[in-house]
Formats: structure tokens, C-alpha cells, sequence
């Protein structure tokens, strides 16, 4: 398997060379990064409406997700981006992990009061984004989130190893701590404590679904001509369409857009 830099084009910009963090820190200053140009895919593998799986994009996602589990080169296939906003529409993104979608929508676990918490809670919109690099292909999602049933929470929690559950419990997300040693002493403890005990699940710990408005499957091309088809779900389905807009299966309609 060739290395993630390798993959990447880096070599021969000083990335692969160094490995004292201040040198790479000032190679990679000097490096012209606009340079870094990789190559998608042969016009010949362009991705047309014919070759969605689905007009459904829940099922269209369905079948590159699994194209992507397939791919030995793709580490997390369910690493994604979640992007949440304060109400005064100043945005935040981190990496999470996936865990499970369906027809409702796409369900992810985290802390009720870490940062992405508490901008949910003020503003219930998000967006999603995976890129699964060795596919060239990127799926952009946007939509209302809402807390999952407490049951729900409850069965996957403990369907989680143990150490993971002593690690929410330990981790009250976002909160500044005064070191790593506090946390390394509060997780001995708790592991004695729950040695051969069930771990509760802690009420600030819980799943979210997101519910989507908007799915967007991008596909890089060799020749930048880059293939974007967006799935839009309609309040109202018999809302008349524009000419360059088709409809899909349920209520959801799509379009192409320029790359
Ligand atoms: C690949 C990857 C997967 C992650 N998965 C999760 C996850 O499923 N849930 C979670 O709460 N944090 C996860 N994290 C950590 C988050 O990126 C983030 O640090 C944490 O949720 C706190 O974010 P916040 O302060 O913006 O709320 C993951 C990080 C990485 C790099």
C-alpha cells in the first residue's frame, strides 16, 4: 500500500523528509502548496444521472457507502465533518463518526453539553461532509438535527466497550481541565468502581439524527469537470419544478450543478 503521503504528492515538497516539527513547520511555510494537484478520475468514468443507484439519495448514499466499505484504502469509511452554527451564524466543524443511517436520517453519538451541543441547541441545523479520498468522492448532507429517543441512547451506550463507556463518563466534553493527569486519575477510579459493575449511562451523553434537506454526491473528474448531483427534499411536493430540475423518488427532486 503506498503511503498516506506518497498518495498525497507529497513527497518532493519536504514533507516526507523532515521530521523534527519545527522543520516541517518551516518546510512546509516555504512550500507552494497550489502545486499540490491531484487527478481524479478519466472523463470516461464521468458519473452521469444514469448511473445513480437510486433516485433516492438515502439509497444513493447507501451504495457509495458501501463501495466505499469495500475500498481497502479508506481507514473510517463513517469519518465525517459535522459543521454546526451559534445562532449568530458563527460556524464550527469537527470530525465525527457515523453511526447509522436509515430513511429518518443520519445518527451520530457525542455529549449533550460539549460545544456542538450547546450550538445545536441554539440553532437545530447542520451539515455533514465525508470525503472518501481514494474514490475521489464527496457527500455533502444538510438538514434539522434532533436528540434521539433516551432509549436509543441508552441501548447504543451500552453496546459500546467498556472502556469507551468509562471514558464518557470521565470526559465531560469541551470543558477545560487542568491537565492529561486528571483525566488518566479519574478513569483508574472509575474502572475500579465499575470493575464488575454496569456502567450507567451518564445523562449528558447521547445521540443525535440528523434529518436531511439537502444531499449532494460529488465525484472528481481528471479534467476538473467535476460531476455534482444535489438531491432536494420538498416540503410540498407539487410545487412546480424548473426546467433543468427532475423529480426523484418520494419527495425529493435533483438537479446537476456546475463544478
Ligand atoms: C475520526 C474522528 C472521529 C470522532 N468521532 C467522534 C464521535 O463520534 N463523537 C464525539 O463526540 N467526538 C468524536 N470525535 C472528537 C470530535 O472531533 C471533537 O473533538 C469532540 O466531539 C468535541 O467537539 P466540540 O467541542 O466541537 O463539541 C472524533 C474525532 C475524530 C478525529
Amino acid at each position: 500500500m503506498l503511503s498516506r503521503a506518497r498518495r498525497l504528492g507529497l513527497r518532493g515538497f519536504g514533507l516526507t523528509r523532515f521530521r523534527s516539527p519545527d522543520r516541517l513547520l518551516a518546510s512546509s511555510y516555504a512550500m507552494d502548496l497550489g502545486a499540490l494537484r491531484k487527478n481524479y478520475r478519466g472523463d470516461e468514468e464521468a458519473f452521469e444521472e444514469k448511473h445513480l443507484a437510486s433516485l433516492d439519495p438515502i439509497k444513493q448514499f447507501s451504495a457509495w457507502f458501501e463501495e466505499a466499505m469495500r475500498c481497502p484504502l479508506i481507514g473510517e469509511v463513517n469519518a465525517m465533518c459535522l459543521a454546526t452554527c451559534t445562532r449568530d451564524g458563527r460556524p464550527s466543524a469537527r470530525m465525527l463518526l457515523l453511526k447509522g443511517f436509515s430513511q429518518e436520517g443520519f445518527r451520530f453519538f457525542t455529549n449533550h453539553e460539549s460545544r456542538k451541543a450547546r450550538e445545536l441547541d441554539c440553532n437545530p441545523f447542520a451539515s455533514l461532509v465525508f470525503y472518501w479520498e481514494p474514490l475521489s468522492r464527496q457527500v455533502r448532507i444538510e438538514g434539522s438535527v434532533e436528540r434521539l429517543p433516551e432509549q436509543e441512547s441508552e441501548k447504543y451506550f451500552h453496546l459500546r466497550p467498556k472502556s469507551s463507556q468509562i471514558g464518557a463518563l470521565v470526559s465531560r466534553q469541551s470543558t477545560v481541565i487542568a491537565d492529561r493527569e486528571y483525566l488518566r486519575k479519574k478513569n483508574a477510579e472509575l474502572e475500579e468502581k465499575y470493575k464488575e459493575a454496569k456502567v450507567p449511562k451518564p445523562a449528558y451523553w447521547g445521540g443525535y439524527i440528523l434529518k436531511p434537506a439537502v444531499i449532494e454526491f460529488w465525484q472528481g473528474q481528471t479534467n476538473r469537470l467535476h460531476d455534482r448531483i444535489v438531491f432536494r427534499y420538498l416540503q410540498d411536493p407539487s410545487t412546480p419544478l424548473g426546467p433543468m430540475t427532475h423529480r426523484g423518488e418520494g419527495n425529493w427532486v435533483y438537479e446537476r450543478l456546475s463544478p
